[in-house]
Formats: C-alpha cells, sequence, structure tokens
C-alpha cells in the first residue's frame, strides 16, 4: 500500500478462529467479508493481526475450553506489548454469555459481540469453493434439556423469504450451483410462532405432524418446503442441502419433497440422540425411537438410496445399560451412514444440569461411544459420505 504522505504504509491483517458449527463458520465468513471491505487482508498467524475475530461454541465443555486455550495464549503474548500495539480482539460466538467473567479474565478483549450480531451488509467471503452456506435462521426454541444453544443464541428467528432469496441469487451469480442452508431447526422455518410444545405433542400422537384434528401450522405447503422449491425452481442450482433437521417438524409434504426433488442431496442429516424412549423424554426430544424409525422408512419408501447421518449423545443423564442398548438396537435398525456421536457434557444453565445428576462416569461415556463410532463410523468406511 502507498500512501502520499508517508510513503509505504504497513498493511493491515485480519486474524479469524472459527469453533464449533456451520452457523459459526458462516458467520466467520461475513466478518471476513467485512474485514477485506475495510481493506485488510488475511493471515494464519495472530500475532501480525491487527483485527482478530473469535467465533467460539460452546456445545461441550471440550469446545470452551479450546478456545480459552487460545485466549489464554493471546493474554500472554501481548501482556509484555504496549497497550498501544494490542490489536482489536473481537469475541463473537456462543460464549459470549460468559461475557463478564471473559472480560476480566481476559483483558485483550476489546469486544465480545452477541450472536447474528456479525454484519449482514458486506457479501460473505466464501471459502467453500463448491456450496455457498446460507443461514435461514437463527437460535433456537427447542429447548432439549442438554443443549445449550437456546440460550447461547436466544430464540428462533427465520429469516425473510426475499432477503434469503437475495443471497441465494448472488451466491449463484458469483457462480455457485450448490446451495446448503443453515440454521438449527432448518424444517421449522417460518413457524417459530406456532409453540414447539405443540408441533412435538403432535408429532408423538400421529407419529408426523398432519393436518390431524384442524391443528394445521401453516396454510398450504409448510414454509421449509416452499423455501425449498423457489430454489430449487433456480436453473443453476443443482444441489441443495439443509442441516440440521428435527424429526417433529418432518412434514409428510417435506417428506414427498426430499422423496421427489432430486435437486436435494441424497444425503440427509436426522439427529437422533437416542434410541431408548425414557432417555429421549428426559432430553424432551418429543419422539419415541418408534417415531423416528417410522420417520426414516417413510423416507426411504420413496428413495430406498436415501443416506441417513445422525447425532447422538452416550452416557446422558444417569443413561442406563438397559437405556443405552436401546440406541444400539436402533442403530441396527436405522442403517446410519454416518453418526456424530458425542460424550455428554454438562452445560451450565441448562434444565439437564438443573436436573439431573450426570452419573455416567466416564470410562462408561468412553465405552458407549467406542461401540457407536465402531457400529457405525468404521465398519463401513467405504459408503460413508463426504459431510460439510
Ligand atoms: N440443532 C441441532 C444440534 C445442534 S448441537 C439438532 O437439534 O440436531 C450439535 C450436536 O451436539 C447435537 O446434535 C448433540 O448431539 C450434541 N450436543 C449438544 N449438547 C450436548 C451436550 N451437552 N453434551 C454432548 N453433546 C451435545
Ligand atoms: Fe435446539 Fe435441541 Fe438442536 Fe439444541 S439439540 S439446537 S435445543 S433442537
Ligand atoms: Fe457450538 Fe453454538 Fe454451533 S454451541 S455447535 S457454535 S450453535
Amino acid at each position: 500500500m502507498f500512501n502520499l504522505f508517508s510513503g509505504i504504509i504497513q498493511a493491515m491483517y485480519y486474524y479469524i478462529k472459527t469453533y464449533g458449527c456451520q452457523a459459526n463458520k458462516a458467520e466467520s465468513e461475513r466478518q471476513a467479508g467485512y474485514f477485506e471491505q475495510l481493506g485488510l487482508r488475511p493471515t494464519d498467524d495472530w500475532r501480525q493481526a491487527n483485527k482478530i475475530f473469535i467465533n467460539t461454541c460452546s456445545v461441550r465443555k471440550a469446545a470452551d475450553d479450546r478456545a480459552l486455550s487460545l485466549l489464554d495464549q493471546m493474554q500472554a503474548y501481548f501482556h509484555d506489548r504496549p497497550r498501544a500495539h494490542w490489536p482489536e480482539v473481537i469475541l463473537s460466538g456462543c460464549m459470549n454469555r460468559y461475557r463478564d467473567r471473559l472480560q476480566k479474565r481476559f483483558p485483550i478483549l476489546t469486544h465480545i459481540q452477541g450472536v447474528g450480531e456479525t454484519n449482514f451488509a458486506y457479501p460473505a467471503k466464501r471459502q467453500d469453493k463448491t456450496q455457498a452456506f446460507i443461514q435461514i435462521s437463527y437460535g433456537c426454541n427447542s429447548f432439549c434439556t442438554y443443549c445449550v444453544v437456546p440460550y447461547a443464541r436466544g430464540r428462533e428467528h427465520s429469516r425473510e423469504f426475499d432477503d434469503i432469496m437475495r443471497e441465494v441469487t448472488q451466491a449463484v451469480s458469483d457462480g455457485y450451483h450448490e446451495i446448503t442452508l443453515l440454521g438449527q431447526n432448518v424444517n421449522s422455518w417460518g413457524l417459530e410462532d406456532v409453540t414447539i410444545g405443540q408441533r412435538k405433542l403432535d408429532f408423538q400422537a400421529d407419529h408426523l405432524p398432519s393436518n390431524r384434528s384442524g391443528y394445521r401450522p401453516y396454510t398450504g405447503l409448510p414454509p421449509f418446503v416452499e423455501l425449498l422449491r423457489a430454489i430449487s425452481s433456480l436453473p443453476e442450482v443443482t444441489k441443495i442441502r439443509f442441516l440440521t433437521s428435527n424429526p417433529w417438524d418432518f412434514y409428510p409434504e417435506l417428506i414427498e419433497e426430499v422423496g421427489h426433488n432430486r435437486k436435494i442431496d441424497r444425503y440427509l442429516h436426522l439427529p437422533v440422540q437416542s434410541g431408548s424412549d425414557t432417555v429421549l423424554r428426559r432430553m424432551n426430544r418429543g419422539y419415541t425411537a418408534a417415531n423416528y424409525l417410522k420417520l426414516l422408512e417413510q423416507l426411504r419408501a420413496l428413495d430406498p438410496d436415501l443416506q441417513i447421518g445422525t447425532d447422538i449423545i452416550v452416557g446422558f443423564a444417569g443413561e442406563t445399560e438397559q437405556e443405552f442398548q436401546a440406541t444400539v438396537d436402533l442403530v441396527k435398525k436405522a442403517q446410519f451412514v454416518v453418526a456424530f456421536v458425542a460424550m455428554y457434557s454438562v452445560r451450565p444453565g441448562t434444565v439437564a444440569a438443573k436436573i439431573y445428576p450426570d452419573s455416567v462416569p466416564y470410562q462408561v461415556k468412553k465405552q458407549r461411544f467406542e461401540i457407536l463410532d465402531q457400529m457405525i463410523n468404521k465398519d463401513q468406511l467405504s459408503i460413508r459420505p463426504k459431510i460439510v
């Protein structure tokens, strides 16, 4: 860079570290877009950066620990340097709920921002060459008892249809043919005003949400199906993916759409979390193992080649051997191609942290993790899809 008055001036650099899920990655892409508009260049070395953006995850304790360790290193490094030379350090993402404690422990932090505060006004600097990741909703209203997301990301909020379509159209004109829609519950898009409790109950009672006894949280098609159709109608779009879907919002029309709309990827991510009805109840998941298996059956009836992947938590809140075996049984029946298996980690502030003792020993959690990981992820390597 050249400056008329001072001659050569130094380039300014930004550094971004992203932990956690695709939602965070998408937000970091927007933050990168913003930094680039300011004229900054990316660097892989935070010591060299003028602006640092740390996008945190808090889903398990291990995720917290990773970001804390980076912050420890930064604090130690910059501590000995004059404050005037400290970079601007912004912390974002799901650890922002520890705001006060973080600010106290790490004076290096310039600003802690809430989830979703990243600037939408600038085009995302997309990292992936084939898939454009587009957020369609933020937050979560589901309150699964183990999960920090509703507290960390706040209430569910669907992005406007026109706004989403504008970003899709922009991605298409930038040369993208594959669109990946992101949200904690993509298939409840547009339905946040309908109580989640009612939707979960409906799923349990009828096996699938339907137009039963006058209860129908939408008129015409479910909003998410309308969105899928609108995106599929663009000739340049060849593939649509979405994550994550929740079983209780898998309406019959969505099953049909997944079955018949071949622009939708043949890999579907559908977290089950457990195969035990008693554990599912303690988790407040709102379905039984039978509900979930029935959903898979209906999906596969329309496309036998559909590949299903899942998330499972082992060792949740006193999970007994018998309860774990119910998950093993479900796994045998479900034929998952991949599973993200996690050992339960207590998250302060959640309902589970308040009412269920975390009584399964670490060694038992580990054994259960190994059993499922082996069954699902290692015994059938040849058919594992590439997951984003
Ligand atoms: N909205 C997504 C999940 C987001 S969190 C959904 O409902 O499917 C991603 C995954 O992290 C979850 O599916 C769950 O398997 C895991 N997870 C969430 N909280 C956890 C906890 N306290 N301990 C262990 N794993 C957890
Ligand atoms: Fe929401 Fe449950 Fe998913 Fe957590 S696991 S993000 S509470 S649906
Ligand atoms: Fe982590 Fe928050 Fe995503 S807790 S998994 S970054 S929603």
